[in-house]
C-alpha cells in the first residue's frame, strides 16, 4: 500500500550504485576503508569547547534563519576582503549541503538544464532532478580538466546554469585560474547562473584556489566547516552571492531547515580562528605517498586538492574491480557512482597511515593479480 504513495520525485533519485557497494561492504568486519568522505583528523579543541560552552550557557534555541550575527559578520568580513568591489550577501546554512539544496531550489525551474561536470559529486545530479531540472553532463575525462569549448557545445536555449566544484570530489582535480576565468566569463556572457561548491578550498596542494566569483559577481558560492574543521556531523555551512538570490534562499530556509544548530554556529566563530595549515601538510604527504607507491600500477590523473584520487582501473570495469577489491577486504567506490562511465574508482586518503599502507598493499596485489576470488 505505502509503496504507491511514493512520489515520482523520490523515485527519480537513483541510488542503486552506492547501495550495491554498501551491500557488498556490509559483509566485511574490519575493512581497509578508503571510501570515506570525511577527514580522519579531529575537530579543533577550541571549537569543541566553544560548542560545549554554548550548550551550557543556554544558547540552544532557534536562531534567525540567516544565522547568528557574530558568525555571519565574521564570514561576511572574510568575503568582503576577498571581493572588495562586490556587494555580496551571506546566509549560514545546515552544512554545505543545506546551501546546495537552497541554491538549487531557488535557481532551477522544472525543465531547466543544468550543466554538471562528469565525474561529479553525486548530490548535484540528484538535487537537480529533485528540483525537476535536467542534469546535462559535460565530460572531463581523461585529465578531469574543464574544457570551455565542451561547455559551450552543451549550452542550449534551456540551459539555466552551471555547477562547478574545485577542488573536486571525486577526482581531487583543482581548476587553474585560467579555466575558472573562462567558465566564469562564459556564464556571464550567456546569462547563466554559476553555483560554485568550494567546500574543499582549504585543501589545495600545488595549485592555488580560485573562485569564479572573482570574475563573475553573480556567482553563488556554497562552503562549509565539514572538510576544513572535520565538523561533518555538526552541519554548518554558508552561502554567499547576490542579495536577491541569498534572500530567496533565506526564505526557503525559514520553511525547511529553519536554522543551522545554534551551539554549532557559536563554535563556528572559534573554528574560523583555528590553524588548519598542518592539515594541508598531512593530506599532501599522504597523497604523495599514494602517488609514489601506486603510479607504476595505476594511471592516476593529476589531483591537487581535496583528499581523493580517481585512478583508472587496470582491468575490468570500475564495478567489477571494486567488487574484487571488496572481496579482498578493501573498501573503495566504483567510478559509476560519480559518473556515466565505469572505468575508474575513488580512493580517499582521509585515513590513517596504517590504513593507507594496508590499502596500498591490496591495490598493488589487485593490479598484479587480477582475479583471485573468481
Ligand atoms: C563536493 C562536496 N560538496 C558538499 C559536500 C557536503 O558537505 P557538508 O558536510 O558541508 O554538507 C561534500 C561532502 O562530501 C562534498 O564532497
Amino acid at each position: 500500500m505505502s509503496e504507491q504513495w511514493i512520489s515520482e520525485r523520490a523515485r527519480n533519485v537513483d541510488a542503486s550504485g552506492i547501495r550495491k557497494v554498501f551491500d557488498l561492504a556490509s559483509r566485511l568486519e574490519h575493512p581497509i576503508d578508503l571510501s570515506i568522505g570525511q577527514p580522519d583528523l579531529d575537530v579543533p579543541e577550541a571549537a569543541k569547547l566553544a560548542c560545549i560552552d554554548a550548550i551550557r550557557s543556554g544558547k540552544n534555541g532557534y536562531t534567525v534563519t540567516q544565522g547568528i550575527g557574530p558568525l555571519r559578520e565574521k564570514l561576511l568580513r572574510q568575503v568582503a576582503a576577498e571581493y572588495p568591489d562586490q556587494e555580496r550577501d551571506l546566509i549560514i546554512t545546515s552544512g554545505t549541503t543545506g546551501g546546495l539544496v537552497l541554491a538549487i531550489l531557488t535557481l532551477v525551474n522544472p525543465g531547466d538544464e543544468v550543466i554538471i561536470f562528469d565525474p561529479y559529486f553525486v548530490m548535484y545530479r540528484h538535487l537537480v532532478v529533485l528540483a525537476g531540472g535536467v542534469p546535462v553532463f559535460v565530460d572531463t575525462y581523461p585529465s578531469f580538466t574543464i574544457d570551455p569549448d565542451r561547455v559551450r557545445a552543451a549550452i542550449t536555449p534551456r540551459t539555466k546554469g552551471i555547477i562547478v566544484n574545485s577542488p573536486a570530489n571525486p577526482t581531487g582535480a583543482v581548476m587553474t585560474p585560467e579555466e575558472v576565468e573562462a567558465i566564469a566569463r562564459l556564464a556571464a556572457e550567456r546569462g547563466l547562473f554559476l553555483l560554485s561548491d568550494e567546500v574543499y578550498r582549504c585543501l589545495v596542494y600545488e595549485k592555488t584556489f580560485s573562485s569564479p566569483a572573482r570574475w563573475y559577481d553573480q556567482t553563488v558560492v556554497v562552503d562549509g566547516f565539514s572538510k576544513a574543521y572535520s565538523m561533518t556531523g555538526w552541519r554548518l555551512g554558508y552561502a554567499h552571492g547576490p542579495k536577491e538570490i541569498i534572500q530567496q534562499m533565506a526564505k526557503l530556509q525559514q520553511f525547511t531547515f529553519v536554522c543551522a544548530p545554534q551551539p554549532v554556529q557559536w563554535a563556528g566563530i572559534v573554528a574560523l580562528d583555528a590553524d588548519i595549515g598542518d592539515r594541508t601538510e598531512i593530506f599532501r604527504r599522504r597523497r604523495d605517498l599514494l602517488l609514489k607507491e601506486l603510479s607504476d600500477y595505476y594511471e592516476i590523473p593529476r589531483a591537487d586538492g581535496a583528499f581523493y584520487l580517481f585512478p583508472r582501473v587496470p582491468w575490468g570495469t570500475g564495478s567489477t574491480f571494486v567488487a574484487e577489491a571488496i572481496s579482498r577486504n578493501l573498501l573503495i567506490i566504483p567510478g559509476n557512482v560519480f559518473s556515466r562511465q565505469d572505468s575508474h574508482f575513488r580512493l580517499s586518503y582521509a585515513a590513517s597511515d596504517e590504513t593507507l599502507a594496508r590499502g596500498i598493499e591490496v591495490l598493488i596485489d589487485l593490479a598484479r593479480n587480477p582475479r583471485r576470488s573468481s
